[in-house]
């Protein structure tokens, strides 16, 4: 099955202050950003990636190998303020109302092809599919510095991308959520705010999002236990 991919890659990286888009930092001998992006370029089922940037990033971006190697699939849009512009942005690049658009953090470099084959799988199933992995530690609502109420965590998953939906499905939900201000840290919550339905299957412990400066260690931890 054939798939496309949008990879917001716009953000500013203000959580991992570096003082740079955190995508363009290295595990190892590669950006964050080039890991993330071999995974889809080397997927023979993915036919395109669409890469909503900031504008003002743009050189730095054609100037990584992996840009140069994937070219031909790869098409940058301009990102927006918010992730959800510019996931957004890169939706309305893609013409074809029935393509398979996975969106997928460009901060997740650890994604697996076991991960997208799952996706591809459920995603005639229902409205979207989305990885999430089981919680492992107690949550708890906390209010002014005081325990509020501490949740069921028997039903709690940690959602992670990439998240699996129909371009038609996509232009619908972001569109209508633009028009009543509705916001969401995903894409599935945008659905879900419609009363659609979404399918979760298993991610994984190790598909983490490179967010604080504490996951940049965690990042070399793992790919040094890739390579064990
Ligand atoms: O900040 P966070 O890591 O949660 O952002 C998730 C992804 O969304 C990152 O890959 C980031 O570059 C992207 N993003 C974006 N446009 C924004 C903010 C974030 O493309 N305005």
């Amino acid at each position: 099955m054939q798939y496309k991919v949008v990879i917001p890659a716009a953000g500013s990286g203000k959580r991992m202050g570096a003082g740079m888009n955190k995508l363009f930092l290295k595990i190892g001998h590669q950006t964050i950003i080039e890991m993330t992006l071999s995974v889809f370029g080397r997927d023979k089922r993915c036919n395109e990636i669409i890469l909503p940037i900031n504008p003002d990033d743009r050189k730095l971006f054609e100037s990584l190998p992996s840009i140069k190697e994937f070219k031909e699939k790869l098409t940058f849009v301009q990102g927006g303020a918010e992730r959800q512009e510019s996931v957004f942005n890169g939706v309305r690049a893609i013409d074809d109302k029935k393509s398979i658009v996975l969106v997928h953090d460009g901060a997740r470099p650890f994604v697996t092809d076991k991960i997208i084959s799952a996706l591809l799988e459920n995603s005639k199933s229902s409205d979207g599919v989305i990885c999430a992995v089981p919680v492992k530690d107690t949550i708890k609502k906390i209010e002014q510095e005081v325990v509020a109420e501490t949740i069921d965590r028997s039903t709690l998953w940690a959602v992670q991308t990439p998240q699996a939906f129909t371009q038609e499905v996509l232009i619908e939900s972001h569109t209508l959520a633009e028009e009543k201000g509705f916001f969401g840290t995903d894409d599935a919550s945008l659905l879900e705010w419609q009363g659609k339905q979404i399918k979760v299957v298993m991610g994984d412990y190790f598909n983490i999002k490179v967010t604080t400066k504490e996951d940049l260690i965690f990042a070399e931890a793992i790919l040094q236990g890739r390579h064990e």
